[in-house]
């Protein structure tokens, strides 16, 4: 058996930090937390149902959570709406907290592991990546999806998004003091995962 281990991954959108996060879950066979999901799920819940989003939060599920819909540029929208609201980070905050305290112990990427959700994490990687940089992967996924849509659009979502998420007074988008940085703009994928798997073995 594998020793427990908790790792926290934070970082803006498109930062690459989910694939970098499922690829150390994978490594040390920990079960993974993609949290950015549980915010998609309360957003669009809340729209399609037409209730307030704290509620909303209360009620997601596995079927929820396996909405397609979840993926798209609106869902990321909704999401980073509803995440500034402290009612629905309170609803979603147990969930979050007994995941990463499973005996197992786990891997989460969100905005707030390493600051809110999991402050005792061994292991905290912050991923970020220039703007323009995360625009274009974004859109390299968003345009499967919606032919029409622009990289321009993307680029103007992301920059939103990043002052929304980083500015609200309720667990911001912030490095931990004690992450580990982890720039992934100049790095293709098999380097962005080994600077990450080095990076995870440096703090064992
Ligand atoms: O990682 P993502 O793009 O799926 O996240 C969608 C939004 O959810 C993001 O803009 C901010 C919010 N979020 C958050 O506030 N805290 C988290 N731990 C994860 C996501």
């Amino acid at each position: 058996m594998t020793k427990p281990l908790l790792v926290a991954f934070d970082g803006p959108a498109a930062s690459g930090k989910g694939t970098l996060a499922s690829v150390i879950a994978a490594d040390y066979g920990l079960p993974f937390l993609d949290t950015g999901l549980l915010y998609r799920a309360a957003g669009h819940l809340a729209h399609v149902r037409d209730i307030d989003p704290a509620v909303a939060a209360t009620l997601i599920d596995a079927e929820t959570l396996a909405d397609e819909a979840l993926r798209g540029r609106e869902a990321g929208e909704r999401a980073s709406r509803v995440a500034a609201i402290p009612e629905v980070r309170a609803a979603l905050f147990k969930y979050q907290q007994d995941f990463a305290n499973q005996p197992s112990g786990a891997v989460l990427d969100g905005r707030d592991i390493g600051t809110v959700i999991a402050p005792h994490a061994p292991v905290k990687l912050f991923v970020t990546a220039r703007p323009e940089i995360r625009a274009h992967r974004r859109w390299l996924q968003l345009v499967k999806l919606n032919p029409a849509l622009t990289e321009a659009e993307v680029l103007d979502d992301i920059r939103i998004r990043d002052e929304r998420d980083s500015s609200r007074s309720s667990a911001p988008l912030e490095k931990a003091a004690d992450a580990l940085l982890l720039d992934t703009s100049d790095l293709g994928i098999d380097a962005a995962i080994a600077t990450a798997r080095s990076l995870v073995k440096s703090r064992l």
